[in-house]
């Protein structure tokens, strides 16, 4: 037995990876008090609403519906925050490290938009806060980037990194393949709404954040991407430094051509080095379906680094959900307390070493897939093409689908060749501007 004879952890939030963390802690407390040389007790356990039926049965007394007494209890070693969002999360953080508390959280919001500056604080207090759930569920991710990739100049991070939005899309993408194969039989496939259906799914599964608006809108992967590429390129990545979209005005016109076209469609989080500066993005894009990040389905998320040293490194593993989540961070605690029992040991502060721009995506230089509604004349496919022709963009195939006869239109799938997007975007808008056109339905970039 070490220094200490017990550690205490506080939990603030009990609600999926709360209750997650606090069922490991209390399940597997032999086999941890081994590994740590001290057995980890949950102390208290702070929650908005005690009337809430829990996942797990604490000890009686360790709920509270006062975070007062998480932090102000000394036998409390470390904090797990596990409520999500700015505030109050960031003030309960502070009050952790003012009372001489280490800090576990999951919360990737925080850390993506103040990490540096909680980080400085608890290291001027000799303390410790440790996120690696922030990012990718039970996929270690943040340790890597810590420490094993350390030797690397990383020049690329390409990820799926939410778990919500990936379940969504790849319901999407086998229910329009399902639909197509019932139609090729003559058989009318049942309409059913796959976006809804797949989202209230990823909802009772544990999957989305408490407001999904966050995950469907691409602000949880950002976040998410913010925090590697902050690590792997040792500067500071705002998640207001992202360009974002997410995945809410995908079709499934847009899944079909994608299939027919040999793509899959996935919300890419892509930060890499280029031209001096860093671009990153997060948005639905085409991806080749023979690449490794396409074959990343469901809840699962993939991500692909790129060391000088290492080459391609691949992660992969379950992005979301209590248990892949409370692994990641009751391997946290394990680490604090491990030292706490061991003696305090020095801990590299991470910090962002260098001022690295990022830059405006208008620098980009990929490849487009379009989908247009145009009237169904003749000469319309010639207007578009001049269009693409006068801002240097140009067309690498061409489409003509489904003419919808009642309404006199027709879409126009278009694929580019390389191109700028600050080119393709003025082009964008001159098309849409043509009388003949009724609208650029869908604009993603080819990723690959
Ligand atoms: P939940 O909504 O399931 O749980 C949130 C918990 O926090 C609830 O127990 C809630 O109490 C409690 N809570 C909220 N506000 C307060 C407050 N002011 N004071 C005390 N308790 C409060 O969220 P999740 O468990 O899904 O997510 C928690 C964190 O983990 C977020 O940062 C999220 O981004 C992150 N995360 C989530 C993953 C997932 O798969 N769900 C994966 C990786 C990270 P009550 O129960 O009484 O409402
Ligand atoms: N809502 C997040 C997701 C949880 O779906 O990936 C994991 O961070």
């Amino acid at each position: 037995m070490g220094a200490k004879e017990e550690i205490g952890v506080g939990l603030i939030g009990l609600g999926v990876v709360g209750g997650g963390v606090a069922n490991a802690l209390l399940e597997r407390r032999d086999y941890f008090a081994r590994q740590v040389g001290a057995p980890l007790v949950v102390r208290r356990a702070a929650v908005r609403d005690l009337s809430k039926p829990r996942s797990v049965e604490l000890p009686a007394g360790v709920l509270t519906n006062d975070v007062r007494q998480v932090l102000e209890d000394p036998a409390i070693d470390i904090v797990v925050e596990v409520i999500g969002g700015e505030e109050p999360a960031g003030g309960f953080i502070r009050a952790a490290l003012a009372a001489g508390k280490h800090v576990v959280t999951a919360n990737k919001e925080l850390i993506a938009k103040a990490g540096p500056e909680l980080l400085a604080d608890a290291h001027a207090r000799g303390l410790d806060i440790l996120f690696e759930a922030s990012v990718g569920g039970g996929i270690p991710l943040i340790a890597p980037l810590r420490r094993d990739l350390l030797a690397n100049r990383i020049d690329s991070i390409r990820a799926i990194i939410n778990g919500t939005t990936n379940y969504i899309l790849t319901s999407m993408a086998r229910e329009g393949a399902a639909a197509e194969a019932l139609s090729s039989q003559g058989i009318e496939p049942p309409a059913r709404g796959g976006y809804h259906e797949a989202l209230a799914a990823a909802q009772d599964l544990g999957y989305a954040e408490p407001d999904p608006t966050n995950d469907v809108e691409g602000f949880d992967a950002a976040y998410k991407l913010a925090i590697m590429a902050s690590l792997g390129f040792r500067t500071r990545v705002r998640p207001s430094d992202i360009a974002i979209e997410g995945i809410t005005k995908l079709t499934p016109q847009d899944f079909r051509y994608a299939s027919e076209l040999g793509y899959v469609i996935k919300l890419l989080a892509i930060a890499e080095r280029r031209g001096g500066g860093i671009l990153a993005r997060v948005a639905p894009a085409f991806l080749p379906q023979s690449e490794p990040l396409a074959k990343v389905d469901g809840v699962y998320n993939g991500v692909q680094i790129n060391g000088d040293l290492t080459g391609t490194v691949l992660f992969m593993g379950r992005g979301a959900g209590a248990e892949p989540t409370s692994s990641a961070v009751v391997a946290d605690l394990l680490d604090l307390a491990h030292s706490l029992v061991a003696g305090a040991r020095e801990r590299k502060y991470w910090g962002p070493e260098g001022d690295t721009p990022v830059l405006g995506l208008e620098q980009l230089e990929t490849r487009y897939y379009l989908r247009v509604t145009v009237s169904d004349s003749p000469g319309v496919l010639a207007q578009i093409a001049r269009a693409l022709g006068d801002h240097g963009v140009s067309i690498a195939a061409v489409n003509q689908k489904e003419a919808d006869a009642g309404a006199r239109t027709a879409e126009l799938v278009i694929m580019t060749h390389r191109a700028r997007e600050g080119a393709m975007r003025a082009a964008c808008a001159e098309i849409a501007a043509l009388p003949v056109v009724q609208a650029v339905s869908s604009f993603l970039r080819v990723e690959g």
